[in-house]
């Protein structure tokens, strides 16, 4: 029977104010498998919790296939996850893109990279992770009539981008609860403003415009009560320079920033500020997106 790897980058998506738009690709990955047999499901590699068909690996090979007009014979699942789950690095969407990509790759590839986004956007909601899992580096996206438009933009080589991982988790569901239905037009319009200087600042490598533009008060004003330690960690990064948001809906948060020296600095700062245990993770833009192994 037949057989693919799909590997695919966490994400950090929003960047501050592009809530729901921006995102950008990370070099930790997660590997899924998929192979092909007669009948049943069966997946491995994950929490038991994990393995039913609502397996969102399963469940976006299952909606590729159908709008192959495939049918859905058996298929054995093997997870590989280094992307923590529930940490706001992208660990649904990268089950998404490797059950969509898997299923496009068993059946011949017959759907582009565009048609697997506008697929997983609709299970997924909201395309800011799934853009740079597909396609790699710092992508922004819009939505206009329920198909995701994604483009990429440059970012400075010299940027370090730390996470910061907590050892409690945040389902998105529970971080979108929070959420307003409604923002007043002058929150729109300072997210507006900042999210354009955010790209721009990641652009050219200048640190004190992104420190400046990294901001928000479309989700992190509403959200930052539920992430311990949030404003401890929020002030030594501002103080020492780095520009600071929420990793997507959190718990993880990230710093950005050129100076290499952060890393050392925040972990002897942190043990004494916080109770919670802080695993503190430099990554690496993946300029690559989810790709076959
Ligand atoms: N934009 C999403 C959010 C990312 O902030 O809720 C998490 O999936």
């Amino acid at each position: 029977m037949k057989a693919v790897t799909i590997r695919v980058p966490a994400t950090t998506a929003n960047l501050g104010p592009g809530f729901d738009a921006f995102g950008c690709a990370l070099q930790l990955y997660t590997d899924v498998t998929f192979e092909e047999t007669e009948s049943g499901l069966e997946i491995t590699g994950c929490d038991e919790a994990f393995t039913g068909p609502d397996n969102l690996a399963y469940v976006s090979y299952c909606a590729v296939l159908a709008s192959l007009s495939e049918e859905v014979k058996g298929v054995k699942i093997h997870i590989d996850a280094h992307i923590p789950i529930c940490r706001g690095l992208g660990s649904s969407a990268a089950l998404l893109v490797a059950g969509a990509m898997g299923a496009n790759v068993l059946r011949g590839n017959r759907l582009s990279t565009q048609g697997l986004l506008n697929i997983t956007n609709a299970m997924e909601g909201h395309p800011d992770n799934l853009a740079p899992a597909f396609f790699g580096g710092l992508t922004a996206s819009m939505v206009d009539n329920g198909l995701p438009v994604t483009v990429n933009f440059p970012l400075h080589q010299d940027w370090e981008f730390l996470a910061l991982i907590p050892d409690f988790d945040m389902p998105t569901v529970k971080a979108r609860a929070v959420l307003p239905e409604q923002v007043s037009r002058a929150d729109a319009i300072y997210n507006v403003g900042h999210g354009a200087l955010v790209l721009k600042a990641l652009e050219l490598g200048d640190e004190k415009l992104l420190r400046n533009a990294m901001q928000d008060k479309l989700h992190q004003p509403y959200r930052k009560h539920m992430v311990h330690d949030y404003e401890v960690i929020e002030g030594i990064a501002r103080t020492s320079g780095a520009a600071f948001c929420l990793s997507g809906a959190g718990p993880t948060l990230l710093c950005i920033t050129r100076d290499k020296t952060l890393k050392d600095r925040l972990a002897d700062k942190l043990p004494a500020l916080t109770e919670k245990n802080w695993e503190i993770m430099p990554l690496h833009v993946a300029f690559e997106g989810a790709k076959v192994l």
